[in-house]
């Protein structure tokens, strides 16, 4: 028998019989439904490798089919079988991802035609079916949905995204600008039975308070001079699934209000209307905000908190995941040279360097501006120093000449700030890094070496990597131009805690004062 499990899916049984009899003479496996529904219910059951569709079947057509396995992320190759009437549709179905069509009537000339074209969408489905599998096996280490990552933290944050997903349980994330609060947002709406609801994102600092009072209940016809019709708010339009408050902190105190009687009761009412609407909404929140400062200082409700911050995730910034650096910065590479149509490989050491040592005010963000903007400026087939170095850091002695090292650092920590520091601040230059560090190039090379293989264990551990070095002035290669670091990021250098990804349960005392550089970029 040949390899392959195909699925007719087709309400004539004079073309269910006669498929049937000619695929399965041809050594498939091979499984009939009489119409659309059925076809979605026995491919969600079971593994077909294609679908063959006819575009005309009762309860759900073949492009209705298609659009539900593909939201449904069910995989499987489908073939439209098409009469001359409905060939648009096909052509549309072909659009959406349908992987080819075949015209009734199934004459000698169409049947091989079909014969020929279903080797080739299997070898297509197994060829998908091995990235899917790779990927599945790399989730929860290297990467989780659209995060990429493979420090203790991110493994830990991505165990928690699994633990928190499933229930209704709102969430706040914290951490600074650009370290993935969105992306984790998305992960945590798609990683639970939400995911088949829609994810509503709104930033609570870019709207004015009465659009966002708007946009979040809504209102009645003539709640509002110039309201000429209703409109429901998000809380209803995305009832069945996730509502992302972003930058929440930034609420006003009477939008704050409602939103925790929303919140309590599962309750809405829209701008003008006197009907209490129920929702199924799950909230997800975000701040960079140093929320216990808000709270003293009355900008954000203490109820409020407790009831968004059931579950809270901590993010570490980058400069405390060193492992994390190359793994993103060597993907954002072969992301932006596919973007770009260019041939750029791979960093040079010094390149590399620079990269693990700078202190990524803006985080994720920063480091992959930076590397797109390196990919652009590039003109070699590797990324050098002067093509990541933003320009008014250039020159070495302009890099940051100090290294501050904590009582409690271990010896071989220091060593390492020491050495990825000088190197950093020599623009990547081995001769004069080891003239000035007081020891032999090979020496020194070789320990470059080894720090720069080192790869994904260097925070795992052994807590803080330190290596963190902060250049003053940040960099702003790609992107609106930034004032410097924050001074606490300078002080970050050599703090002894780790960064974490905690939760904690609505009892506990909101989050200890940190500090936080909160620049946006
Ligand atoms: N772990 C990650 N893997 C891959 N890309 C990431 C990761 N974290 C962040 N990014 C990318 O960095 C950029 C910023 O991420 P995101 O918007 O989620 O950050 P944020 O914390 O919400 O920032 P802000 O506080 O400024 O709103 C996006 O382009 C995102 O795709
Ligand atoms: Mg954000």
């Amino acid at each position: 028998m040949k390899h392959g499990k195909i699925l007719i899916a087709d309400d004539e049984q004079a073309i269910t019989a006669g498929l049937s009899a000619i695929l399965s003479d041809e050594g498939y496996q091979v499984d009939v439904a009489t119409d659309g529904q059925r076809a979605l219910e026995q491919l969600a059951a079971d593994s077909y490798g294609v679908v063959l569709a006819d575009l005309k079947m009762p309860k759900l057509d073949g492009l209705a089919l298609l659009k539900e396995l593909q939201g449904r992320e069910i995989p499987t190759e489908c073939i439209i079988i098409t009469g001359q009437a409905t060939i648009d549709s096909a052509v549309a179905a072909m659009r959406e991802g349908a992987y080819d069509y075949i015209e009734k009537p199934l004459n000698a000339e169409k049947l091989n035609r079909l014969k020929a074209l279903i080797p080739k969408a299997l070898e297509k489905f197994a060829v998908q079916q091995k990235n899917r599998e790779l990927a599945s096996k790399l989730e929860g280490l290297t990467h989780y949905g659209e995060l990429t990552g493979q420090s203790e933290a991110m493994r830990e944050l991505y165990k928690l995204i699994d633990a928190v997903a499933p229930s209704t349980a709102s969430v706040l994330i914290l951490g600074e600008s650009g370290t993935g609060k969105e992306l984790v947002a998305t992960a945590i709406h798609k990683k639970s039975e939400r995911a088949k609801g829609p994810f509503f994102a709104l930033n609570c600092a870019a709207l004015p308070k009465e659009i966002l009072e708007n946009e979040l209940f809504g209102h009645e016809k003539g709640a509002f001079t110039g309201s000429t019709n209703e409109k429901p708010g998000a809380f209803e339009m995305a009832s069945g699934g996730t509502i992302f408050l972003d930058e929440v902190a930034e609420m006003s105190p009477d939008i704050q209000v409602k939103l925790l009687r929303a919140l309590e009761t599962r309750m809405v009412r829209r701008l003008g209307g006197k009907k209490e609407i129920q929702v199924d909404i799950r909230i997800v929140a975000a701040t960079n905000k140093d929320l216990q400062k808000a709270i003293a200082e009355g900008e954000l409700r203490e109820d409020l908190y407790y009831r968004l911050a059931v579950v809270e995730l901590d993010l570490p910034p980058l400069r405390e995941r060193l492992g994390d650096i190359q793994l993103l910065a060597e993907e954002f590479l072969t992301r932006f040279a596919q973007q770009n149509g260019k041939k750029v490989t791979g960093f040079e050491d010094s390149a590399l360097e620079f990269i693990l040592t700078h202190n990524w005010p803006g985080n994720v963000r920063e480091l992959k501006n930076a590397v797109e903007s390196a990919v652009i400026m590039a003109r070699g087939s590797k990324i050098t120093a002067q093509d990541i170095i933003p320009r008014r850091l250039r020159g070495g002695g302009e890099l940051s000449s100090s290294v501050t090292i904590q009582v409690g650092t271990s010896m071989a920590d220091a060593r390492r700030q020491l050495l990825l520091r000088t190197f950093a601040s020599t623009g990547g230059d081995a001769v004069r890094s080891a003239k000035l560090l007081g020891i032999a190039e090979p020496d020194l090379r070789a320990e470059l070496a080894s720090l720069l293989g080192a790869g994904g264990s260097r925070d795992g551990g052994g807590g803080r990597d330190g290596s963190n070095g902060a250049a003053p002035g940040g960099t702003s290669v790609g992107g609106p131009p930034s004032g410097g670091p924050a001074p606490d990021e300078e002080e970050s250098l050599g703090s002894p805690q780790a960064g974490t990804v905690r939760s904690r349960s609505a009892a506990a005392k909101p989050p200890a004062a940190k500090t936080k550089a909160s620049k946006k970029r």
